[in-house]
């Protein structure tokens, strides 16, 4: 069997959680892959929401949640979350890559001091330790959760990253190492085994494709590759068991914290959708900006995650709005262009050129309507949204997510 990947195609927050946890089941594993507890992904299953920072919210659909080596591990976030499985009545124990670095409560101290220096040209973190942590990996400092299991010159590590940062690092090592030891393990091994023996797995994005560090709105991005190539890197699955790549985007666009943002609103309609969407950061609680989608930005992020499929979330937040808009183009230096790429360096400068379209309208019984019918059931304005939206991406576009609850979800046949 073959491995999916489901990505963020804009600054998070598209609703990947609950696309995951959709497409997860029948799943043997499902895998986050980079970032750490800056991520929130919430699914809710009737009446109950449940937020997820660490382990991929797809678990909730039955398959083994993994943490690839490509991840930060919070120590707090993923204990919190043990009880969460246990209350949802999850049976699988959760495997951590031996290869995932931790985050220490030092990486917080040190991602709010960063952020304060930055003064007006602040990223906007999630100050969960993100950019410190990833800095040490990669100044091969970091500790992993293999060091902490052989305690291998922990003791000097500790101390060096001590005289590194001038930190205390904060950390009870042996209550660290007593939380990870049963679930530490060898996950490229793991997940190799499930795909030879026929299962499928299942990698769930954070962030979001405008969020990647090398292809994202640099320097207003997060420090991980987000695309769906690193979903290979980081687990260690080969690419030549990729199975589809699901591309997921809300109906409009977010984004929390600092950095360009062409098709930003502000004013009465982004107040309404922020409310009715209720777009809140689930991580820090920001409000989150709201604006409307962008195509050269969402064609550029199908591109370089090589998309097969499209799920779009959220069209249910827009009911109501008697007008929609999706921006086309940009005019920069008085020229008109769709090319996203080449502007991604100054995004600041370009203006956007909209068409615009007639607001639909659905109430929950309608909504049902198309979940059990299927998508002719969707009012014909959103119809017509989405098929519109699918030629300008020449990708096609499967599932459509009208609602929070996980069964709001419309698969097209
Ligand atoms: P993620 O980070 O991409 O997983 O997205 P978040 O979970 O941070 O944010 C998406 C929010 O929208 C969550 O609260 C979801 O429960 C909710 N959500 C997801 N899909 C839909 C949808 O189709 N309609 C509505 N109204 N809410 C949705
Ligand atoms: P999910 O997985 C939205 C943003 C932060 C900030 C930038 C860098 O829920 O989609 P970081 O703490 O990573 O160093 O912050 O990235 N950011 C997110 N925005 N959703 C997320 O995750 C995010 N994770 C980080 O707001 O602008
Ligand atoms: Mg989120």
């Amino acid at each position: 069997m073959s491995v999916d990947v489901v990505v963020g195609l804009q600054w998070g927050d598209e609703g990947k959680g609950k696309i995951s946890y959709v497409l997860s089941r029948g799943a043997e594993a499902v895998a986050r892959f980079q970032g750490g507890a800056n991520a929130g992904h919430t699914v809710k299953i009737g009446e109950t929401r449940y937020k997820f920072n660490m382990l991929p919210a797809g678990c909730l659909a039955g398959p083994r949640p993994v943490i690839a080596s490509g991840c930060l591990l919070d120590p707090e976030a993923f204990e919190k979350e043990l009880q969460l499985l246990q209350t949802s009545g999850h049976r699988h124990q959760p495997l951590v890559s031996m290869g995932a670095h931790i985050v220490l409560p030092m990486h917080r101290e040190l991602d709010g001091r960063l952020e304060s220096l930055r003064g007006s040209s602040a990223v906007g973190t999630t100050r969960r330790g993100i950019g410190p942590a990833y800095a040490d990996k990669m100044l091969r400092v970091g500790i992993r959760v293999g060091d902490l299991l052989s305690r291998r010159s922990l003791g000097e590590k500790v101390e060096f990253l001590r005289r590194l940062h001038g930190v205390e690092p904060g950390v009870d090592f042996e209550k660290l190492e007593k939380l990870l030891r049963p679930f530490a393990g060898n996950v490229q091994g793991f997940l190799n085994e499930v795909v030879e023996s026929g299962g499928r797995v299942l990698l769930e994005g954070a962030q979001g494709t405008l969020l990647d560090i090398d292809h994202g709105t640099y320097p207003y991005v997060t420090s991980s590759n987000t695309i769906s190539a690193n979903g290979f890197v980081s687990t260690g699955l080969p690419i030549s068991r990729k199975g589809q790549i699901i591309g997921v985007t809300k109906a409009y666009t977010t984004r929390v914290g600092a950095g360009p943002f062409p098709t930003e609103i502000t004013g009465p309609t982004a107040e309404t959708i922020r409310e009715k969407g209720g777009e809140y950061g689930t991580t820090t609680g920001r409000p989150r900006r709201i604006g409307w989608l962008d195509i050269p930005a969402l064609r550029y992020a199908c591109m370089v995650n090589g998309v097969d499929t499209v799920a779009v979330t959220k069209s249910d937040v827009l009911s109501g709005l008697p007008t929609v808009k999706a921006c086309v183009r940009y005019v920069v230096d008085g020229v008109e262009t769709n090319c996203f790429g080449d502007f991604l360096h100054r995004l600041d400068e370009v203006q956007p050129v909209y068409e615009e379209f007639r607001g639909w309208s659905v109430d929950e019984d309608g909504l049902r309507r198309a979940v059990e019918k299927g998508w002719d059931e969707l009012p014909p304005n959103l119809r017509e949204y989405l098929e519109w939206l699918e030629k300008q991406l020449r990708v096609n576009i499967s599932i459509a997510s009208v609602g929070e609850e996980a069964s709001l979800t419309v698969t097209r046949r």
